[in-house]
């Protein structure tokens, strides 16, 4: 019917970091402004694949709706919503789950990648995910999802569900794209060859949106780069330099040429703190919109609960004709 649908998640596990902001969040931002139908998901039961602390994960609910906002989400815009609380999310889960053969599964890279960290003892939770992806993705009829690079193997195998299912039962499910988000990896200041990611045991790896800026500058400052005192950009010999110039580049908007030109006579060093300075100025606004938002919680319950019931609207008849279909 020609009607564009985006959809998109992430999961309440910690504030967001500067990867989720320029990866992520700040293309949803974007994305709720050109287009008039638009849902982003809080996606808590993806969160319990690893075990979670129940006090814990309803807090990072709370943050990540606060940081959403804060971020420039506009539940105007696009609708907000927690996803454990559509329940047709683990329904039609549970009905692409039946139509996938296990080894599709098991070949997945995540799976592979994750389950190896968790010496092969992932749960089955870790494995299925992806299927739960689908749902997510196919309960809304969404033609468009914004997607990190790591994520488009998900996506292919969310395309094969939807064909897969048309074949089965006639043509139902829009066929998802992706759009790419356009932001690399951001890398770990710690590590270049690892990502930066919430979970990181090492403090000083991750920046996140509500760092102060005398934090943001310590870890600029212990940021991994090299013996090399020039600011070049050479992603696959200097990660770490390479990484800092991406970052920087990517919160003023400037081209990396344009970064590296301006760094000229700079050594490295001194370059951690022009780029902590960018860092700082970007998130400024962010974070002192996300203290006052931390401090109206009633407010924050009441934008969730309305997205929650939009999206609910929005699902439940998909449901229904789906169970239908299935002979429900
Ligand atoms: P994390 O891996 O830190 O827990 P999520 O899995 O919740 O983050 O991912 C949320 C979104 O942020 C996804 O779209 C993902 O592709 C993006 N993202 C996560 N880490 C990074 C990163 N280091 N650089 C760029 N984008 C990232
Ligand atoms: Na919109």
């Amino acid at each position: 019917d020609g009607v564009k649908r985006v959809f998109s998640g992430i999961q309440p596990t910690g504030i967001p970091h500067l990867g989720n902001y320029l990866g992520a969040i700040e293309s949803w931002v974007r994305l709720q402004s050109e287009h008039s139908s638009v849902l982003y998901s809080i996606v808590d039961l993806h969160s319990i694949t690893v075990p979670q602390d129940p006090a814990v994960l309803r807090q990072s609910i709370w943050d990540m709706t606060a940081a959403l906002l804060a971020c420039g989400i506009n539940p105007e815009k696009s609708v907000l919503f927690q996803q454990s609380q559509v329940s047709e999310h683990t329904q039609l889960s549970w009905i692409l789950t039946c139509m996938i053969r296990l080894p599709r599964l098991q070949h997945l890279h995540q799976w592979k990648a994750k389950t190896a960290k968790q010496k092969h003892n992932g749960t089955m939770g870790l494995l299925t995910y992806p299927v739960l992806q689908a749902a997510d993705v196919l309960l809304y009829k969404s033609t468009h999802v914004p997607v990190g690079e790591d994520q488009i193997q998900h996506m292919e195998l969310i395309q094969d569900l939807a064909r897969g299912f048309n074949k089965k039962y006639g043509e139902f499910f829009p066929v998802p794209k992706s759009i790419l988000t356009s932001m690399k990896k951001v890398k770990s200041l710690r590590d270049p060859s690892a990502k930066m990611s919430k979970s990181d045991p090492d403090k000083l790896a991750t920046v996140r949106i509500t760092d102060s800026p005398e934090e943001i500058v310590q870890k600029f400052r212990k940021a991994v780069t090299d013996f090399t005192s020039e600011v070049t950009y050479d992603p696959a010999r200097r990660g770490g330099v390479s990484n800092l110039v991406a970052i920087h580049s990517a919160v003023t908007g400037l081209p990396v040429e344009e970064v590296v030109r301006q760094s000229a006579g700079i050594n490295t060093a001194r370059y951690k703190l022009v780029v902590a300075d960018a860092v700082i100025e970007k998130f400024a606004p962010i974070r002192s919109e996300m203290a006052k938002l931390k401090m109206d919680q009633g407010h924050l319950q009441k934008v969730l609960q309305a997205g929650s019931a939009k999206a609910k609207e929005l699902a439940y008849p998909v449901c229904q004709e789906v169970k239908e279909l299935v002979g429900f």
